[in-house]
């Protein structure tokens, strides 16, 4: 079995499926790796470490995909990539097909096998290749140095000869995986931190971290309707937004820097803080909206770019894993080895459509698009 790593093509996109160390594993268990040329060089994984470790280098993107039986990418595939694979290929990466379903239909038709691992069950069996929450880690530390550098004070509190200087003080809106890592790493940095989520579970996990839970009432049907089985959010109702907004609004003004990263999966970002909310922040004060990709928390955001509103930084950035290709991309090869260990029989990758992971993760089959939510995804909407 030949198992490719192409380039990634995706505007700043600066990680690697694969690194030498994973590659080197694969070739020990009997695959072949074929690696294209320069594939790793913005994660500072060279073609010379690959092929120490035994992988075969490869000079252009349609050489690699002409010979693949497996190709293993971080972000989706461009539609020249699409067509670059052969019938009966099997394609794993984050292909974001919920918001983006086309995708699915156009590999569907060519005929591949396409493996999501943002599709991946949230499940303790499959922690470990899940890489929403390694990417969503390195997002959430990232998001904070981005905070600490922008802001124009100090975030420690600090007692000094030339005076007292105040902590920061910071708000993360959500506290999932990213937004617990932003805690805990905004803590360290000395900012005192609160926090805002619908889900109510989260309220200890923020205080084990030296966070403040700011905590909206709910009745117990919101309590109830807050989480999905799968440990998600879901949308709440207009009431439960005005109560939380008249929280946050409180909270926001005297917030130096916030932190939004609330997402409900398949849906737009909900929006945390309006215009008015930035407006009543300090001059200086500096949002990171974690979120921008999916529309963002923040009124104002501008994805991929950092705009001042009302003396406020908002920054948008859409891939902050990229922002540090190194650690993020070593967490991305390790779960995707896993995946990888967990479809190999006999030295091939089976779809056994029954494993829970496997049919969680398959977006596309024997020309069909398996996933049930892409599929529905691509169902014309009623007018
Ligand atoms: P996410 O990236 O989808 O959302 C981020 C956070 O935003 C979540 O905590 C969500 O509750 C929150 N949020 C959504 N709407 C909001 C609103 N209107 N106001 C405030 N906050 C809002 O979630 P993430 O971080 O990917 O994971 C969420 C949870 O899924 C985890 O905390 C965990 O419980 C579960 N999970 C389970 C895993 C496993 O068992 N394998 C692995 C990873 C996560």
């Amino acid at each position: 079995m030949k198992i490719a790593v192409p380039r990634e093509t995706a505007d700043g996109e600066t990680r690697v499926a694969l690194t030498p160390q994973i590659a080197g594993q694969l070739i020990g268990d009997g695959v072949e790796v074929l690696v294209q040329s320069g594939a790793g060089a913005a994660s500072s994984n060279l073609d010379e470490a690959y092929r120490e470790a035994g992988a075969t280098i490869v000079p252009d993107a349609p050489a690699l995909y002409g010979k693949a039986d497996v190709v293993v990418r971080v972000g989706r595939p461009s539609d020249e990539e699409v067509e670059m694979l052969r019938k009966g290929t099997v394609l794993i990466g984050t292909l974001g097909t919920l918001s983006k379903p086309e995708l699915a239909r156009k590999l569907a038709k060519a005929g591949v096998t396409a493996i999501s691992m943002d599709a991946i069950p949230r499940i303790t069996r499959a922690q470990s290749m899940d890489t929403l929450s390694s990417q969503a880690t390195v997002g959430g530390y990232k998001a904070v140095l981005i905070a600490a550098e922008r802001l124009p004070k100090f975030f420690p509190l600090l007692t000094t000869a030339a005076g007292t200087i105040r902590p920061a003080k910071g708000i993360v809106m959500g506290a999932g995986v990213a937004g617990l890592m932003a805690i805990g790493t905004a803590r360290r940095l000395g900012a005192v931190v609160e926090a805002t989520d619908v889900r109510p579970v989260v309220k200890e996990q923020v205080e084990s971290l030296g966070g403040t839970f700011i905590e909206v009432e709910m009745t117990d049907e919101e309590k109830a309707r807050a989480e999905t089985a799968g440990g998600y959010a879901t949308e709440m109702s207009d009431d439960y937004k005005r109560r939380q907004a008249e929280l946050i609004a409180e909270r926001v003004k005297e917030a130096d820097f916030i932190i939004t990263t609330a997402l409900i999966p398949g849906r737009p970002a909900p929006k945390l803080v309006t215009d008015a909310m930035v407006a009543s922040m300090k001059p200086g004060s500096v949002i990171i909206d974690m979120a921008a990709e999916m529309g963002g928390n923040v009124e104002g955001t501008e994805p991929g770019k950092e705009v001042v509103k009302h003396d406020v930084l908002i920054v948008g950035l859409t891939n902050l894993p990229a922002t540090m290709p190194g650690s993020a991309t070593q967490m991305y090869a390790k779960n995707l080895h896993t995946l990888i260990k967990h479809l190999m029989k006999d030295g091939e990758l089976h779809v056994d459509l029954d494993d829970e992971i496997t049919k969680g993760a398959t977006i596309t089959h024997g020309g069909k698009v398996v996933h049930e939510a892409t599929a529905k995804a691509l169902e014309p909407k009623d007018s």
